[in-house]
């Protein structure tokens, strides 16, 4: 059963749903549950930035020995302004702007470049990496159903391609080297996992062996799953660290690379909560329950068909069939198809679970919705972490002319 952590805690803030709130413990809980899992290595998370790109949550992992992995240049200004930098950092980006590659450089970042062309680029235009990597994408690789076939990636680079790649960032100076690749997505199965992380480091010990690299880190990814439903089975992510633990025995005698891992949602999905109140209940061929949240306040159900458990404050069971549903102008703004709930009312406010990784950071402003708050709660307080959008911020950035008659 999953159940909200703190129903009391947010009656304050009932007037202004929808909001996002965050479980703190809970986000730290994880991030200490996956660093113990790798005590046998020299181990660090290079948290996701993309899935909570809210400073505070930035800030409290960074204190708690975690590092940023970063795709674009806000992230990296994200990074920066809580005082995560240098080697903490780790940029890895595709069809990278230069100028996102130079903000990468000036803080020192580790370079984790996704295609061959990036290299010369970034050497003959910016200068030369203290220490970078490549992005490897396989041929073949386990649980691609998931993830996507690898045939039709945008992302990486093939083993042809990594080769040259490090031939040439040898070639032009470049002195200290990690490898880097993401093959899962979402995964619950430690056995999917530990197949992906052997091609990883088989193909890091071949290229080893073939241009003489001593690799400094191997970053096996993010893609750790969460159980979103409540049938799911939690990652057993003890027996995931033994088991890449004794791969890397296997793979790693002459060197031994530290390992990185760059997950968001493993770290905080489970721990963040969207509410939302009922506007109104609409019969028809089904019953539709309208909710004052939508699709642009998390677009996981509309754009993936992903489930987000939902539950009701202060009722329980299931007594009615309900598609729930925001009131943006598409019909797939849909957080739920036929799903069982309490009888429902307005006002009643639903939680819709697991959605504090790539839930508000995934939020748009499609038919003019604003953005909504972040709050946190940290065993004792409440905190607002991010105001809402107001309509003042939505029309600040309008332009053209003489536009209010
Ligand atoms: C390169 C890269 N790293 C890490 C992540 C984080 O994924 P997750 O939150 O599922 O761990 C993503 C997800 O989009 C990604 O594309």
């Amino acid at each position: 059963m999953k159940k909200f952590p703190f129903e009391k805690e947010i009656i304050r803030l009932l007037d202004n749903t929808p909001f996002y709130i965050y479980d703190e413990k809970g986000i730290l809980k994880s991030l200490k549950k996956l660093q113990s899992a790798f005590f046998w290595c020299d181990f660090k998370e290079y948290f996701a930035v993309k899935a909570t790109p809210t400073p505070y949550i930035l800030k409290i992992l960074g204190k708690n020995n975690c590092g940023m992995d970063c795709s674009s240049l806000v992230e990296l200004y994200l990074s920066e302004m809580v005082n995560i930098i240098g080697e903490n950092i780790l940029f890895t980006s595709n069809n990278t702007p230069l100028k996102e590659y130079k903000k990468a450089y000036d803080l020192g970042a580790i370079i984790n470049f996704d295609d061959i062309g990036h290299i010369n680029k970034f050497v003959k235009k910016i200068g030369i990496p203290k220490i970078a990597s490549i992005r490897y994408i396989p041929k073949e690789s386990y649980g691609t159903d998931i993830i996507g076939d690898p045939l039709n990636s945008k992302f990486g680079m093939p083993f042809d391609n990594i080769i040259e790649g490090y031939k040439k960032m040898k070639e032009l100076g470049v002195k200290r080297f990690g490898f880097h690749s993401m093959l899962v997505s979402n995964t619950l199965e430690e056995d999917l996992i530990e197949k992906n992380t052997e091609i990883i480091f088989r193909t890091v010990k071949r290229i080893s062996d073939i241009l003489n690299i001593e690799f400094e880190f191997i970053d096996i990814g993010g893609g750790f799953g969460i159980p979103y439903k409540p049938e799911d089975k939690e990652l057993d992510i003890d027996k995931l660290g033994n088991e890449i633990r004794e791969l890397y025995e296997k793979y790693f005698i002459e060197f031994k690379p530290k390992i990185f891992t760059e997950n968001g949602r493993y770290i905080t999905g489970s721990h963040g909560y969207l509410i939302t109140k009922v506007l109104h209940i609409k019969e028809s061929y089904k019953t539709y329950v309208g909710v004052d949240a939508s699709m642009a306040n998390l677009m996981r159900p509309g754009m993936y068909k992903a489930y987000h458990h939902i539950t009701v404050l202060g009722k329980e069971g299931k007594n009615k069939k309900y598609d729930v549903v925001g009131s943006l102008c598409e019909n797939n703004d849909k957080f739920a198809i036929d799903r069982e709930l309490p009888e429902l009312e307005e006002g009643d406010i639903l939680i819709i679970h697991d959605v504090g990784a790539h839930g508000h950071s995934m939020g748009f402003n499609y038919n003019g919705k604003l953005r909504s708050a972040e709050y946190i709660y940290d065993g004792k307080d409440i905190k607002m972490i991010r105001r809402a959008q107001t309509l003042d911020d939505y029309f600040s950035t309008i332009q053209g002319g003489d536009i209010y008659v």
